[in-house]
């Protein structure tokens, strides 16, 4: 079938390329064409989809059947989408679990139940909701909202498990949060892409928490797997909450992935029934930690964009914490 990946050329949208590939489908990407071409073989079509009319312009009459949308960050990019692609016979849309207005803390129970934003506020949690209803109002029950969580694999610009990884790599003594049995969850790229492409052939509708499992590992599980992945001879250095704050730490920020206590108990205790049912695979830790590595290594790292801050502990502040252990 035709396939349109509205984005494509970064990260998840570029292993749903792939994915839709894989299964056969005729694949065309919609991207500005700044972040780079996408995977060989999808024909790569250009514009901005702020602009209501580049998507038509693009398309030039090549209907798609399927949508999967992983670039949408704006409510004109969505009213676009819906005013184009109503037709589609099944339409995967990448939200995620900021469209909840509880979220974060959390937790987070079965989706019917759970309210999203309903503001105007042109931030991304209201926008993704807002996306959500938008879209969703044009294709009715062919419109899938997979609401992701912490997103992780190879190609991963954000670079937050990366950064771990990097640092850990480089051994000696790492600070880390004294707070390694926090619960954390993550979804490997690879896993969301491939099932976002089923759930769009299904024609499948609703909303679904796009995660892993609740106790799929914790914060000290995943920073052990980073020192098993890349044989570093890393030691951890505890450091407790209150004097990581007092020393300007800011959580997720300089020591990414940590959240701190008032967050950390329930932000993952996020209701995936759903997503099991809906057969969302969860592959092992260890498969998105090694294969991330793996492409690291290979790969430069990733640029940060202007608007965001790169993460990871500055040196300074790491050696001011090391130096007062
Ligand atoms: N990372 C996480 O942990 C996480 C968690 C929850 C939800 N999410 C959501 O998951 C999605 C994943 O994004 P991704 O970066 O991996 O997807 P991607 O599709 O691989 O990359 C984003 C694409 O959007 C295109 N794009 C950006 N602005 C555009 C515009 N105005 N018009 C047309 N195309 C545009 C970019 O290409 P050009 O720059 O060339 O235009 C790029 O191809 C996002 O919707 C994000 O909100 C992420």
């Amino acid at each position: 079938m035709r396939l349109l990946v509205l984005g494509g050329t970064h990260f998840l949208g570029r292993h749903v390329v792939t994915a839709a590939l894989e299964r056969g489908h005729d694949v065309a990407t919609f991207t500005r064409g700044v972040s780079g071409a996408p995977p060989e073989g999808a024909r790569a079509l250009h514009g901005d989809r702020d602009d209501p009319d580049a998507l038509p312009a693009a398309l030039d009459g090549w209907a798609p059947d399927l949508v999967v949308d992983t670039s949408c960050q704006t409510r004109v990019a969505a009213r676009n989408a819906a005013g184009v692609l109503g037709e589609a016979r099944g339409y995967a849309f990448v939200s995620s679990l900021n469209a909840y207005a509880a979220w974060p803390p959390g937790p987070i129970g079965p989706e019917d139940g759970e309210p999203t934003w309903t503001t105007d506020d042109d931030e991304y949690g209201p926008n993704k909701a807002f996306a959500e209803r938008e879209i969703g109002a044009a294709l009715g029950d062919r419109f899938l909202t997979a609401r992701a969580g912490l997103i992780v694999g190879p190609h991963d610009p954000i670079h937050r498990l990366g950064w771990w990884l990097d640092r850990i790599a480089r051994g000696g003594p790492v600070v880390v949060p004294d707070a390694l049995d926090q619960p954390i969850a993550l979804i490997d790229a690879r896993d969301l892409a491939g099932w976002l492409v089923e759930m769009a052939e299904q024609g499948r509708g609703g909303a679904v928490n796009a995660t892993g499992p609740v106790g799929m590992t914790t914060l000290g599980g995943l920073l052990e797997t980073c020192r098993e992945v890349t044989g570093g001879a890393a030691e951890w250095v505890p450091v407790p909450e209150p004097d990581l704050l007092e020393a300007g730490v800011e959580p997720w920020v300089h020591l990414p992935l940590w959240l701190p206590s008032d967050v950390a108990p329930t932000a993952w205790d996020v209701d995936t029934a759903r997503a099991r049912a809906w057969g969302l695979p969860s592959r092992a830790v260890v498969e998105s930690v090694a294969d991330t590595w793996a492409w690291q290594q290979a790969n430069p790292r990733p640029r940060v964009p202007p608007h965001r801050q790169a993460p990871g502990l500055p040196p300074e502040l790491e050696a001011t914490l090391l130096a007062s252990r």
